[in-house]
């Protein structure tokens, strides 16, 4: 009897033992992923894709959620609870899509400083702080064409890039001052080595009578007569139908221009070949005769000789260079004559100063200048 309560009592705590067993390893095991992995873009995984049991709802610290996604590179920790036990998991959102660029050829002027980025598009599946830069060196004092490229870089080091390239124009400056200064230049009075007297007249220089214009006399910049003078036009008028008489046909190809468009001229030249060059075929304004309106530049009708030393071998060139005295013009800048003009020669560019003066300065055929005749400088 004694024996049988203790089988029945064994027995009992046995069940007991493995009824309680069995629920204490049921709701203590809890299946569950540990990590997931999403790309952008991909739903946010819920409770059902880390584990088969009921447990509660994924609480996602740092997390942002939008339209069921995220769009933002990283590692989430998150928690899911089951039978009041709380569990770690984790969501790793991966990117494998690169930026994408929006990029094209740029300039900037000379010295200018250029944000290259504001003018670069960027976009990219992730809102992630993207990286983008300007790789290759260029240098905005320097002008000429930069090949560079962009690279954008987003959180999952997706990296992509584009090549554009940058020009940094021709340096564009004002004229520089002559080397004498203004207020001095304009006082310029006495006489020339010649012995001829410098007289000032409002402001322009007449040294026998002649106004002068060269490196070394200016004009006001305020001078501006309008046009070709009247005793250039009726004397070209004269000389344009004597030469068209014998089958040679003039032309003016540039005759006044104002201070303002010498200064741009001039600016022009210089930007593209250099003062030093410039100054030796183009005035600085205020330093050229056609601002006088006694200037000009004669073509022929072969205009791809105009402005082109070769002008001296074509029937015009020969014609104005042996004729023009006799109608008051002269060739102002004769050939070999380089170091007293300030110019190279120019057998296009003829200068009124009446028959008288021209007559002696053509000097049989072998020309003379102003400079020489009158005995003064043209430097700057
Ligand atoms: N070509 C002449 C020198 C001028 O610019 O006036
Ligand atoms: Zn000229």
């Amino acid at each position: 009897m004694k024996k049988k309560i203790i089988i029945i009592v064994i027995a009992i705590l046995v069940i007991f033992g493995g009824v309680s067993a069995f629920l204490i390893y049921k709701y203590n095991k809890f299946d569950y992923k540990k990590n997931i992995t999403i790309k952008i873009g991909d739903k946010i995984p819920n409770t059902s894709d880390y584990t088969k049991y009921k447990a509660s709802k994924i609480k996602w610290s740092k997390l942002k959620i939008e339209d069921k996604t995220t769009y933002y590179v990283g590692e989430y920790l998150g928690k899911i609870s089951y039978h009041k036990k709380s569990y770690n998991i984790k969501l790793i959102v991966k990117d494998d899509k690169a930026p994408e660029i929006e990029v094209s050829d740029m300039e900037t002027d000379f010295g200018k400083d250029i944000d290259i980025l504001s003018n670069v598009k960027v976009t990219d599946n992730s809102k992630d702080k993207i990286n983008t830069e300007v790789v290759g060196e260029y240098d905005i004092n320097k002008s000429g064409e930069y090949n560079l490229k962009i690279v954008s870089t987003d959180k999952g080091n997706n990296s992509s890039e584009k090549e554009f390239k940058l020009t940094v124009k021709n340096e564009v400056v004002v004229a520089p001052a002559p080397s004498q200064p203004a207020s001095k230049n304009r006082v310029k009075t006495g006489t020339t080595s010649k012995g001829y007297t410098i007289e000032n007249r409002d402001g322009l220089y007449y040294i026998n009578g002649i106004l002068i214009v060269n490196k070394s006399y200016d004009l006001p910049s305020s001078y501006n007569p309008g046009g070709l003078l009247s005793s250039f036009n009726s004397a070209f008028g004269t000389m344009k139908s004597a030469a068209s008489n014998e089958g040679i046909y003039l032309n003016i190809g540039s005759g006044f221009r104002s201070y303002s468009t010498q200064n741009g001229l001039y600016n022009r030249y210089a930007a593209r070949d250099g003062y030093a060059a410039a100054d030796t075929y183009s005035a600085r304004p205020g330093h050229s005769e056609h601002q006088s309106g006694l200037a000009a530049d004669i073509k022929g009708p072969n205009d791809y000789l105009y402005l082109n030393q070769e002008w001296i071998n074509t029937s015009e060139g020969q014609w104005l260079n042996n004729n023009c005295y006799k109608y008051g013009f002269i060739i102002r800048y004769p050939k070999g004559k380089e170091s007293i003009t300030g110019y190279i020669y120019e057998p296009w560019h003829i200068r009124y100063v009446g028959v008288d003066v021209a007559t002696q300065l053509y000097n049989g055929g072998n020309w003379i200048t102003l400079e020489e005749y009158l005995g003064i400088d043209s430097k700057y």
